[in-house]
């Protein structure tokens, strides 16, 4: 029998706009302005050398390079004299020469020499190249966007300086939007699908389990509280993000076998647009003991680099056969459009993480400058919640707990963690720890 669902193709029209206002990020856009508040990363600092890089950063034309004594230059590429690319320049000790008519320029833009004019041409002093301001932290080249004087300090996270982690910088390419890459983030229940069952495991099996869920906005930030029973434990994953393009990841290997209690960061990383069709993840891959524990010997230091990762599925740079076979996040978000179109969406629960990043990006792009609270704009140090714990329920044995009781466990998984956010570092680290520890779980059981 046909039934009114039945072969409505043709009656399914794939013509809507993109919602620009959340997509583009081209200066004088209501994001591209956002994002010109913020520090971004831009480029691997082994990137930049005494050889001009091009770089295409929220749809501009940059070029960066390193001088013979370190400092970092990273201005317009179209030089200002009449318009050759920098990246065809000569590297010197001051700065950059464009390779046409040998205008120097210095790494804060200033123009030094216009050798075909004589030594007191008046366009040193009128001309200027367009620079901005670069800082490099753990192998990674950032740069502030906005103007001079709205410029912050740079965030200063916790998660970045957690003693004995090593952090390494990397840099992946999609060629799509930003935002359906960062989105991702507040998306976890994929995992389940994507990273499970659709083709190999791509992490562990304790993912393929659907978790209890929350989407919580706290303090500006979005994060999601995720409990999965794992035999007699409890996994609990916090992950958060920050307006307009930052996001943590716990640890990607949990087992849930084994107890742990608030172990941190596996992955720091921005979505930085190239253009509104493409972008960048640029970030850290953390190493630290508690999170890449020993014996497990999951993460690969030596696959985490330019475009390469050690997770599966994140670059595009795999057979077509493979990628239909065993699809990643790369194909997942890649194929999503160029820019994914939001009015063509069907949305529902398990989209509310999603739709909460959403919301809270447009909170952001509606807020007057200055009157929103950001942890990446904070004067002060931050401390971040992201971490995976692992509690040994008592006396259950493997019998299921209700979904409400996951719920009342996480909840007070992250009322702990957050109970300690005026202390910091090893000591914060130390009483979250504590508490989780020796917190009477059965409490929460019902
Ligand atoms: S175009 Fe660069 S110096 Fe003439
Ligand atoms: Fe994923």
């Amino acid at each position: 029998m046909t039934q009114a669902a039945d072969y409505r193709g043709y009656n399914h029209h794939t013509a809507a706009d993109p919602d620009l206002e959340l997509a583009s990020t081209k200066q004088g856009t209501p994001c591209g302005e956002l994002f010109r508040r913020f520090w971004q990363p831009v480029a691997m600092s082994s990137r930049v050398t005494s050889t001009p890089c091009a770089l295409d950063i929220l749809g501009m034309k940059l070029v960066a390079f390193r001088t013979q004594a370190g400092e970092v230059g990273l201005m317009h590429r179209q030089c200002a004299h009449r318009g050759a690319s920098l990246e065809f320049g000569r590297v010197e000790s001051r700065g950059i020469r464009c390779s046409y008519h040998g205008w120097l320029y210095d790494c804060r833009g200033r123009l030094l020499e216009a050798p075909l004019e004589g030594a007191n041409s008046p366009l040193c002093r009128t001309v200027d190249q367009g620079a901005f301001p670069v800082v490099e932290k753990g192998g990674l080249v950032f740069a502030f966007f906005g103007a001079a004087e709205d410029r912050p300090s740079f965030p200063d996270l916790e998660s970045l300086a957690i003693p004995g982690d090593e952090l390494l910088p990397y840099a992946l390419h999609y060629p799509c939007n930003w935002l359906q890459v960062h989105e991702n983030l507040m998306d976890p229940l994929h995992a389940i699908y994507l990273h499970s069952k659709i083709g190999e495991t791509h992490f562990t099996k304790a993912w393929g389990e659907i978790p209890a869920i929350e989407y919580v906005e706290r303090s500006g930030r979005i994060y999601y509280l995720a409990a999965r029973q794992i035999g007699s434990n409890v996994w609990v994953r916090l992950n958060e993000v920050a307006a307009p393009n930052f996001g943590l990841i716990a640890g990607l290997w949990e087992t849930g076998k084994d107890e742990c209690y608030f172990d941190r960061v596996s992955i720091s990383r921005w979505t930085v647009p190239i253009d509104d069709e493409n972008c960048w993840i640029i970030g850290f891959r953390h190493f630290h003991p508690d999170v890449e524990k020993p014996g497990q010997g999951l993460g690969r230091r030596e696959l985490i680099g330019y475009d390469s990762a050690d997770s599966y599925g994140q670059t595009g740079h795999r057979p077509y056969e493979e990628m239909q076979a065993n699809p990643g996040d790369w194909e997942a978000q890649v194929s999503q459009g160029r820019i994914a179109v939001h009015a063509l969406e069907h949305r529902c629960t398990s989209d509310r993480g999603v739709v909460l990043l959403r919301n809270n990006l447009k909170k952001f792009l509606r807020r007057a400058p200055g009157a929103e609270v950001n942890i990446l704009r904070s004067p002060s140090p931050i401390n971040t919640w992201t971490s995976n714990t692992v509690i040994r329920l008592p006396d259950s044995g493997t019998a299921r707990i209700s979904g409400e009781s996951l719920v009342n466990i996480m909840r007070r998984v992250a009322e702990i963690i957050q109970s300690h956010d005026e202390e910091s570092g090893v000591q914060r680290t130390e009483s979250v720890r504590d508490e989780l520890r020796t917190e009477v779980w059965e409490r929460y059981v019902r």
